[in-house]
């Protein structure tokens, strides 16, 4: 299933990619933001696209493959280096459109979804050492516990901690599932698990300190007048990037080009995923 990217317009209008320049997707995923920013480019500059995870490299890659962009595959946290390597210094935008593609929750080998039976894996990397399932079957109880409740605001943290460590050892998301429903009843159209998976990708993936560090290393690489763009889907990433750009704010190193953005009624309409998200703009001084 193809990814379906949120707010596209208006990513592209607040980078000011009309006006030309260097610009980075820095979570390309399938590519839908980065074509809308290439075409409204119009050969008046140059575009990076990166990700972390090989199958969005690979569907951007053969996207892309005659279109003149640099792609590279690595954490955004480490941007700088990847600018360097390419012969850039300063640069006129940046993009992060944070969390998982549609890709990725729908590739049924990857464990990102609680819908299709697959082993607890939960990487966007396979370089990174971490499965879901060795937080599953060798952390203790406690951790568990806090890594439910910090990343996924579960309220059953404790019990469905407890459960885990009685059920272990535990391979597939089935298990998990299965687990998690014997702890908690469904009620309306939330299903039960989707905090669970939230917080253990979360913690897997270490997508909090990648975004603090992300954004903080795209502020320190972009031009005077440049501006940063994030789209957030939980309060979690969503907080960071408010209190950073706030202090910048304050410092009076950046400006906030407007208050956060909500999608509009037919943007949900016609793309659910976006129920839940936020744009942000700063513009460095
Ligand atoms: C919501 S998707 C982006 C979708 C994209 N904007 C599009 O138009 O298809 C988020 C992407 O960020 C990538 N990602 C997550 N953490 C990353 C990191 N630390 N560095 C680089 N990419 C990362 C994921 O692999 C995923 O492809």
């Amino acid at each position: 299933m193809k990814h379906k990217a949120c707010f596209l317009k208006e990513v592209v209008e607040f980078l000011n990619v009309e006006s030309g320049g260097n610009f980075i997707d820095a979570t390309c995923g399938t590519g839908s933001h980065s074509e809308e920013i290439w075409k409204n480019l119009k050969g008046k500059g140059e575009l990076l696209l990166m990700d972390i995870d090989d199958l969005s490299i690979k569907e951007v890659a053969h996207k892309f493959h005659d279109r003149g962009v640099y792609i590279v595959k690595g954490n955004y946290a480490k941007m700088d280096k990847f600018v360097k390597r390419i012969g850039w210094n300063k640069v006129s935008g940046i993009l992060f459109d944070f969390g998982i593609g549609l890709h990725q929750i729908e590739d049924r080998t990857r464990g990102f979804s609680f819908k299709y039976d697959s082993p607890l894996d939960m990487r966007y990397s396979k370089q990174n050492p971490v499965r879901a399932e060795d937080v599953i079957n060798t952390f203790k109880e406690e951790e568990i516990e806090r890594i439910l409740r910090e990343f996924g605001e579960e309220r059953f943290s404790r019990k469905i901690a407890k459960e885990i460590v009685k059920s272990r050892p535990i391979r597939r998301t089935s298990e998990l599932v299965d687990l998690i429903l014997r702890v908690k009843r469904r009620k309306g159209k939330i299903h039960p698990a989707t905090k669970v998976f939230q917080a253990l990708r979360i913690f897997v993936n270490r997508e909090l300190e990648n975004v603090k560090e992300g954004i903080r290393v795209a502020f320190d690489i972009l031009k005077k007048a440049g501006r940063i763009v994030t789209v957030t889907y939980h309060s979690l990433e969503d907080r960071i990037v408010k209190d950073y750009f706030k202090g910048l704010e304050k410092e009076k190193r950046a400006v906030l080009i407007t208050k956060k953005i909500k999608p509009s009624i037919s943007e949900i309409q016609r793309n659910k995923n976006c129920r839940s998200a936020k744009l942000r703009v700063i513009e460095k001084l």
